[in-house]
């Protein structure tokens, strides 16, 4: 046989696969019922109307041929009118909106589409795992941006060039939102080291404490040398039906929709035209979802009272944990999952992620657990 091209040897371990498979052979032992509240998968699908429409386009005989690869006018128009009504951000649908498979495709095709072999490409240290593959896929190098304790990065430490920046607010892992100017530091950065920024807005609506959405293309300048993701998965609920958007520089959209020609053929009918109905339709269910979220870290917080922990936003809240008690030993000993801080990054070890993208009653067990090995 042979051997495995050196591409896929330089992808790391998957963090999210590997963190299941360590799940599922725990809550195969013998013991009390594993309480899971390390996978942030959304448990509140999409509202009815959304699924009607994804079910009567299956039912026309003209939705099952390939779609048009950009993807439906209709569609970005619908994201282009979200950015206006909501963030407050005029786009041009056509030039500067991409249709992706999922924001997760649009994170990894951005360093496919702006570095080369070698250059370098700064991830938020905590931040979201798969960053990490993206710039390994594209054979670029890593550098680390540690962020301080109110979640802005480090610009001291940041490199002098760079090909691009990965930001992401509200934040996965520490479940920050984007601290005042920080939006501004990174393109006055980014202007100095030559490089692209994009900015992960998958959690965007889902913000507490009265807190407004805060798109990063709302910032003078942004959409000059920068863009955002916007994913379905989280402010609808449609985690598995794979939709999400590149919106903000031409250039950059433009590179995505080419090479997506090239690696996909479109998006089926059917989900696009769900996403029209999610986006143009009514919108109380985004609300609730935040509402259900926020009370859930509410109570998470309360729970854990006296100890370290923070949720400004997203279905996540990020706790230290003391010290000796690691997540191997709140998984084997008091039975409970959470996502180990450490595989965020460097800066993430000694913490840990809980997840509220759970029903109210496994959180209570959870939590319960937690007190019990926190000792508060
Ligand atoms: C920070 C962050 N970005 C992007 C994604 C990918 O979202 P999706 O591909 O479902 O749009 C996730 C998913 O959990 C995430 O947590």
């Amino acid at each position: 046989m042979r051997a495995r091209p050196e591409r896929l040897d330089r992808l790391p371990e998957q963090y999210f696969t590997a963190l299941l498979a360590r799940v599922a052979a725990a809550a195969a032992r013998d013991g009390e019922t594993l309480v899971d509240l390390g996978r942030g998968n959304p448990d509140i699908g999409p509202p009815p109307h959304v699924i009607e429409a994804l079910s009567a386009t299956a039912r026309r005989s003209d939705t099952h041929g390939y779609a048009p690869f950009a993807g439906l006018s209709a569609l970005k128009e619908a994201i282009a009118a979200r950015y206006r009504d909501v963030y407050g951000v005029d786009v041009d649908p056509e030039r500067e909106v991409a249709v992706l498979p999922g924001s997760k495709t649009g994170l990894m095709e951005f360093a496919q589409v702006c570095a080369e072999r070698g250059d370098a490409i700064v991830l938020p240290d905590p931040g979201y795992p798969d960053y990490r593959s993206a710039v390994a896929l594209a054979a670029a190098q890593h550098v680390p941006l540690p962020l301080l304790p109110d979640a802005r990065p480090d610009w001291d430490a940041a490199p002098r060039m760079a090909a691009a920046l990965y930001l992401n607010y509200p934040s996965n892992p520490v479940a920050a939102c984007a601290p005042d100017g920080v939006f501004e530091e990174a393109l006055e950065w980014a202007h100095r080291a030559g490089a692209w920024v994009m900015h992960d807005f998958a959690y965007g609506d889902l913000v507490f404490d009265g807190r407004r959405p805060t798109s990063f293309l709302a910032v003078d300048g942004a959409r000059e040398i920068g863009f955002e993701l916007y994913s379905m998965s989280k402010s609808y609920g449609m985690a598995g039906w794979r939709l999400g958007f590149a919106v903000g520089n031409a250039e950059i959209v433009a590179r995505i929709e080419d090479l997506q020609n090239h690696q996909f053929a479109g998006i089926f009918t059917a989900v696009q035209e769900a996403g029209i109905a999610a986006l143009t339709g009514p919108q109380d269910t985004v609300e609730e979802r935040r509402t259900l979220y926020e009370a859930r870290r509410d109570r998470a917080l309360a729970r854990l009272a006296g100890h370290e922990a923070r949720s400004e936003g997203t279905f996540f809240v990020w706790f230290r944990l003391p010290e000796g008690l690691t997540p191997e030993r709140l998984l084997e000993e008091h039975r409970v999952a959470v996502a180990p801080g450490e595989g965020f990054g460097k800066q993430g070890r000694g913490w840990a992620r809980l997840s509220l993208a759970t029903a109210d009653e496994t959180l209570d067990r959870g939590l319960e657990r937690l007190r019990g090995a926190l000792g508060v």
